[in-house]
């Protein structure tokens, strides 16, 4: 019963193999690798973006960050949901990369912002001239934080918000896969066709064993993104086991079958806590969920062996973060809502 984070499961077997069979012999090295050369191409089809720019790094936050550097200057503004990633979890890091741009926290309820929020914020940016940081780019998350997606059309309208202003946006797609899951979508309808330039492609929750893709539109800030990712530390030199990672996730669309697995899961378990009395705090679309229960639920599931983080709750109440993962059984969901129940 273990429900901490998709970064909690392990590497799928097909991913661990590709790594066995990518350790023969020699390859060329740092991203010069065979088979990184058919990870863009099949990205690209992936994305139906023939001309779509493709690195990997080995963290969900190097992606982000280096995501980030490429559009924006040291005064840029941000733009991004209050509890965003980038935001909250990330050390600092965004400004870091991109040399001091400034985070601006967006509300919306369940983790999304809106076009009115998104539209208040980017308005008040840019009104003091030199004595404020300027208007810079928009980053959306998708699976939110708060467990919730995005549909394409929600991304659009958002991104709709940022074009008027002319800022490039980025996803943050640590789960890209869940998010498209659920809403049905494809690559393409998620990301560019909907207004987006660049996306973090997740692949370590969603069974790697630790690679993410940079996923870029526009091929002229390729080269800025590669000198960027050295100089920061992510041009891994043995890149053919990150490569080799990537090639096996899409392959057979295995990165969507685990998303789906996730998902199943998920929506078992979003419905069982519902069924026990729980009371939802985000609408549970994916594979994340923030169930509040009464009090003494904790200690009663933690005696029986359940895992998973505790959260902020109303007054006289206890809730928590439930995270299933592409291993998740629906065993495991089971035993934890039997005890619920008792
Ligand atoms: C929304 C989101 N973005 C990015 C990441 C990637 O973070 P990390 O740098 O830990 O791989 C995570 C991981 O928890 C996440 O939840």
């Amino acid at each position: 019963m273990y429900f901490t984070s998709d970064n909690a499961s392990g590497a799928h077997p097909d991913i661990l193999a590709a790594l066995t069979r990518a350790n023969d012999g020699f390859a060329r090295s740092y991203g010069a690798d065979a088979i990184m050369q058919r990870v863009t191409e099949r990205v690209r089809e992936v994305f139906e973006h023939p001309d779509a720019a493709v690195y990997l790094v080995s963290t969900g936050t190097a992606a982000n960050s280096l995501a980030l550097a490429i559009y924006s200057q040291p005064w840029s503004a941000v733009f991004a949901h209050t509890d965003a990633h980038i935001a909250t979890d990330e050390c600092g890091a965004p400004e870091f990369y991109t040399s001091g741009a400034k985070l601006i926290g967006v509300p919306g309820d369940h983790g999304k912002m809106n076009p009115e929020s998104l539209a208040q914020a980017i308005g008040r940016i840019g009104e003091v001239g030199v004595h404020g940081v300027q208007r810079g780019m928009v980053s959306i998350t998708n699976v939110t934080e708060a467990g919730t997606v995005y549909t394409p059309a929600e991304i659009a309208a958002l991104t709709a918000v940022a074009k008027s202003y002319g800022l490039p946006c980025h996803l943050d797609g640590a789960r890209f896969a869940n998010s498209l899951v659920t809403s049905n979508a494809s690559a393409a309808q998620m990301t560019w066709a909907a207004g987006i330039d660049v996306v973090s492609f997740g692949g370590t929750k969603n069974g790697c064993l630790g690679v993410e893709a940079v996923v870029i539109f526009d091929p002229a800030k390729a080269w800025e993104f590669e000198l960027r990712r050295k100089r920061a530390g992510h041009l891994v030199s043995k890149h053919r086991y990150m490569s080799a990672q990537m090639e096996a996730y899409l392959e057979g669309d295995l990165w969507l079958r685990l998303a789906r697995q996730a998902n199943a899961t998920g929506a078992r378990l979003a419905q069982g806590v519902a069924g026990a009395g729980a009371r939802h705090q985000h609408p549970a679309q994916a594979n994340m969920m923030f169930p509040e229960w009464s009090l003494g639920t904790h200690a009663r599931l933690e005696a029986a062996g359940a895992a998973y983080y505790q959260m902020p709750a109303r007054a006289g109440f206890e809730a928590a973060r439930l995270v299933t993962s592409w291993n998740t059984t629906e065993a495991e969901v089971d035993q934890f809502l039997s005890v619920l129940r008792a």
